[in-house]
């Protein structure tokens, strides 16, 4: 419905731009300052079409999606570090769309967030993005544009950034990318909001795949393998590997050194990534979710030893680990963003709550937003009345985030990376560099990074139906253009 209802308001501000002689601005389109490589890296260039399809989770169940170039997730784009990546975006979806690059701190222009970037590019038209590939690591990119339903429609990919020079040992790597489906995918749209629609969603995917079609993961004994994760749905979710001990060598692309070997379950946010490395053992093996919301025990990915010895079955349903506290893990990371000791010269404080809409509730945000019966707030206020976030290039930002709901919020900010300082006022021990972080209900969590690139960016939390139900923030340098604008004639919604 509301797809049909912006189509309807597209064309009627278009007639009324017609009837009255004045014409709707051309969309605000990546800025595309970075035109050049680092030294030494080269100019990759990727197609990305966004269309609507259909895809077969598993024989009989099939999904109508929207996808990029026809899979769910879209393609890998891998590249090294220093290359500049250049993206063709086509889109062929009946709607305006954008691409967000998360987890990259890109130019703000090419953050691909609508109606703070960019406005969405309208169905027809095309766009280019164009950045540096400055980190190494496991990232993603994905729809900003409505994300809460155009992410779960499948507007998403896994975007790899290799180290260096030096070949990248991909032999060695394997992809795990999580997503929920809802039932009854025959439905023109996703459950708009946090509630009971909610339970509609059933099926959990790996990469794409559910149930018995899942790929299984083919290793060779006694090979080191690296796994890298993401979590593109909107619950958390705990990984378990039965059969071998890991080491957490990335959280959310950030390399770490030092971390100890664990059998914990890995949790993993909604928009986070972690990569674990292990030892291939002789013997097959089961990777699956434990305590899963909605039944995961369909995830379950089989490990086959190089084809010769066969896994047992995944664990038993009631079969808990203690989960991995990455808070306490004590890695190390090499890219610190916050100076040894620094002290913060703003702090901020985001209250997160959940607040049902009473009958006749004014607290709409805006037109377009997926709202529920629950708002979900920062500091009281839900989007776009939420406080900007104001600071200046070079500042020691801290924020805390502190959870005063019922729910687990997976709070993310754009453009930067941020260190992991406190977890309810307690020191986080070693250097955990992350750009989502799970606030768990009760919970406060305190992150650094130093002010370096400025523009306007989103914080806000990962599960979209909260973003898009109010709790979204911006954070702006003082003096950075606002390069897009919510709502207009191409109804920019961003989350
Ligand atoms: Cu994964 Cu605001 O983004
Ligand atoms: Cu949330």
């Amino acid at each position: 419905m509301q797809c049909a209802w912006s189509a309807c308001a597209l064309v009627l501000t278009i007639a009324v731009a017609a009837c009255t002689g004045s014409t709707i601005p051309t969309a605000q389109a990546p800025t595309g300052q970075q035109t050049a490589p680092a030294p030494g890296g080269s100019v990759r260039t990727f197609e990305l079409t966004a269309a609507p399809t259909r895809i077969e989770l598993q024989p009989g169940l099939t999904a109508s999606v929207w996808a990029f170039n026809g899979t769910v997730p879209g393609p890998l784009i891998r590249v090294r570090q220093g290359d500049l990546i250049v993206v063709h975006l086509r889109n062929r979806l009946p709607v305006g769309t954008t691409i967000h690059w998360h987890g990259l701190a890109v130019p703000n222009g090419e953050d691909g967030v609508a109606g703070v970037t960019q406005d969405p590019v309208p169905s027809g038209r095309s766009a280019t993005y164009a950045f540096v590939a400055r980190t190494a690591g496991t990232y993603w990119y994905h729809s900003h544009q409505r994300g809460a339903e155009q992410v779960d429609r499948g507007l998403y990919g896994l975007l790899v950034i290799d180290p260096g020079r030096a070949a990248p040992d991909s032999q060695a790597d394997r992809f795990l990318v999580y997503d929920e489906w809802p039932l009854g995918l025959e439905m023109p749209s996703p459950p708009a909001d946090g509630g009971a629609a909610m339970s509609a969603y059933v099926t959990v995917s790996v990469n794409g795949k559910s149930g018995p079609a899942i790929e299984p993961i083919n290793v060779i004994p006694g090979s080191k393998v690296r796994l890298r994760m993401l979590n593109a749905g909107y619950l958390v979710h705990f990984v378990r590997l039965d059969g071998v001990t890991v080491r957490v060598v990335a959280f959310d692309g950030h390399e770490v050194s030092g971390g100890r070997l664990t059998s914990d379950a890995l949790p993993l946010g909604p928009g986070e990534r972690m990569d674990v490395e292990f030892t291939a053992p002789q013997r097959g093996f089961w990777i699956s979710l434990q305590e899963g919301f909605p039944p995961s025990a369909g995830a379950a990915v089989e490990v086959e030893a190089d084809g010769r010895a066969r896994a047992q079955g995944p664990p038993a349903d009631g079969d808990i680990r203690p989960v991995l506290d990455i808070f306490a893990y004590g890695a190390r990371a090499a890219d610190s963003p916050w100076p040894q000791g620094a002290v913060a010269t703003r702090a901020f404080t985001l209250t997160l709550t959940e607040v049902a809409r009473g009958p006749g509730s004014t607290a709409a945000s805006m037109p377009g937003m997926e709202m529920g019966d629950v708002l979900y707030e920062i500091n009281g206020k839900a989007f776009p009345a939420t406080d900007i976030l104001e600071v200046s290039a070079t500042d020691r930002v801290a924020i805390t985030f502190i959870n005063r709901g019922r729910m687990d919020h997976s709070m993310h900010l754009h453009g930067h990376a941020f260190q992991l300082l406190e977890r309810d006022r307690n020191a986080v021990p070693g250097v955990i560099v992350k750009d989502t972080v799970v606030v768990r209900p009760g919970v406060s969590v305190t992150v650094g990074f130093v002010a370096d690139n400025p523009g306007w960016w989103m914080v806000h939390c990962h599960e979209l139906h909260h973003s898009a139900g109010g709790m979204m923030a911006l954070l702006h340098y003082t003096g950075a253009p606002r390069l897009s604008s919510l709502g207009g004639p191409y109804q920019a919604v961003p989350d």
